[in-house]
């Protein structure tokens, strides 16, 4: 029988398994450790997590990156529920971006809302550069301008739980991604 998930009794179906999750993430590694071969510990790049999706997705990252890198972390929110609210808002202070170079970590692309808020907080606080890194793009939704600098994989426009996604806070622990089957 097929996987399956309850989450707040809704129904999800297995949609990646986590060995094609983790090969998705080792072929962006070796582009991103391609793309900063050569950075040294003065000009360390900022791995930065947007929380609490991106979670496991920072985790597998920065096991594979081999170049000296400074971790942060970073809360933006915009779903309710499983739909974007649209009002994307910051819950985090970030400190010592000026003048680094910044890669953003996202678990998902979805409207974009949240990146482009993410990039233009980046450059407002002095990032000398800001690359999009994500696991998940929805392309059939994604509209902005904002270039997505890294997609590790691209999915239907379909809500989806797991390896950090969450429905309503829970989810988040599956190791394999799952999509709502209704
Ligand atoms: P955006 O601002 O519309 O691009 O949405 C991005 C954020 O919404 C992501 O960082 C996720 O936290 C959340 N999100 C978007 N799509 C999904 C989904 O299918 N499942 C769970 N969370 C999602
Ligand atoms: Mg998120």
């Amino acid at each position: 029988m097929e996987p399956r998930l309850t989450i707040h009794g809704r129904k999800f179906k297995l949609l990646i398994p986590n060995a094609e999750i983790e090969s998705a993430i080792d072929a962006l590694a070796d582009q991103i450790n391609r793309d900063f071969e050569g950075a040294t510990e003065e000009d360390a790049p900022i791995l930065l997590c947007t929380l609490n999706g991106a979670m496991i997705f920072m985790g597998e990252l920065l096991k594979r990156i081999n170049f000296p890198v400074i971790v942060k972390a970073a809360k933006l929110s915009s779903y309710e529920g499983t739909h974007s609210t649209g009002v994307v808002k910051s819950e985090t202070v970030l400190k010592d971006i000026e003048g680094r170079s910044v890669i953003v970590v996202e678990d998902i692309v979805d409207t974009g809302n949240t990146i482009e808020v993410m990039e233009r907080m980046l450059f407002s606080l002095g990032a000398a550069d800001v690359r999009i890194c994500t696991l998940l793009l929805k392309p059939d939704v994604y509209k902005k301008s904002t270039v997505l600098d890294y997609v590790a994989m691209r999915i239907p426009n379909k809500f989806i739980v797991g390896f950090g996604l969450d429905y309503d806070e829970l989810g988040r622990n599956s190791k394999d991604i799952y999509v709502l089957d209704e």
